[in-house]
């Protein structure tokens, strides 16, 4: 096993319009609404969190200052909560709670692009190896998706990326690698494409939100030229990293939910109630009631 430099800092992209959400996101953050009763951002904080991650640093955007509230102590409502000795709800409070220190927040003051929305996260990371998270992708697993990758990286070091298999059709949407040689469980990346045009990807194999990535992108990222969609993309970065350092590739098995698309945040919610034991039984003769009963539009 080699030593690399521990994974303890990562950047959280939650600058995002959320148009597809309108109207429900003209005043509320999308990151804000809930899949069953944690908000979406909550989910990739936990995972991140359960990965041994120790400083968490948010991109925000205007009319996001709601993130920064959700993750601070709720002092009056603590207080209410003690007095009457609802001691179960202090809990689930405390939980959604950043300890003193332990976040960040920077603004992305223009929409110009996922790398450039890392970029802006370059002082606060410094000379460090990071996590970023998509915290629209909510990932259900028993283990945590950024913990596998962690577990990875303690064995490659380098930079890891999860993807995940989709549909071929469907591999325009997204950036796609090429797979190379297998490696400790993991396997080298030797090409990736950010939204191919259709019939052109190298592999079915989509990037899902989930990175490890060495400082040197930053460096990279000043320069980079804008790409797919007229945006700075961060995959573009990477394929210039890649070309001076170790680029691993990780396939993820649990479930991926966009929750950046109302059928991905409904999907979500549906497949986190019934993984829920307090829920799940209550629920699945509902859906299944709902199922056989409703068709489009009556
Ligand atoms: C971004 C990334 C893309 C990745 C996707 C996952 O694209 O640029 O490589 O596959 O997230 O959701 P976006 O969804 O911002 O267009």
């Amino acid at each position: 096993m080699s030593t690399q430099k521990p994974i303890k800092k990562a950047v959280f992209p939650v600058a995002g319009l959320g148009t597809r959400f309108l109207p429900a996101t003209k005043a509320v953050p999308k990151e804000m609404l809930t899949v069953l009763d944690r908000p979406v951002i909550q989910y990739a904080v936990d995972e991140a969190r359960n990965a041994g991650i120790e400083h968490f640093v948010f991109v925000t955007g205007r009319n996001k200052g709601v993130i920064e509230d959700h993750f601070d102590i709720q002092y009056e409502l603590q207080k209410t909560l003690e007095e009457r000795g609802k001691n179960e709800l202090i809990e689930i409070l405390d939980a959604s709670q950043l300890d003193a220190g332990q976040a960040s927040f920077t603004r992305q003051q223009s929409p110009l692009g996922l790398g450039h929305a890392v970029w802006c996260a370059r002082d606060i990371i410094g000379d460090d190896p990071f996590a970023l998270f998509l915290p629209d992708m909510v990932m259900q697993d028993s283990v945590g998706c950024m913990s596998r990758m962690v577990d990875l990286y303690s064995k490659t070091g380098g930079n890891i990326i999860a993807t995940e298999e989709v549909a071929w059709e469907e591999t325009h949407k997204y950036g796609v690698i090429e797979k190379g040689a297998e490696v400790d469980g993991g396997f080298e990346v030797t090409g990736m494409v950010e939204k191919p045009a259709p019939g052109t990807a190298p592999s079915n194999l989509f990037i899902n939100g989930r990175y490890i990535l060495q400082p040197e992108i930053f460096k990279i990222l000043e320069n980079q030229e804008t790409g797919a969609g007229g945006e700075v993309q961060l995959t573009d970065a990477m394929i210039s990293l890649a070309k001076q350092q170790d680029f691993f590739g990780f396939t993820f098995t649990g479930r991926t939910f966009d929750c950046g698309s109302i059928e991905g945040f409904i999907m979500a919610n549906v497949a986190y109630s019934l993984w829920r034991e307090d829920m799940a039984d209550n629920l699945r003769p509902e859906i299944e009631r709902l199922l056989r009963e409703i068709k489009p539009g009556c």
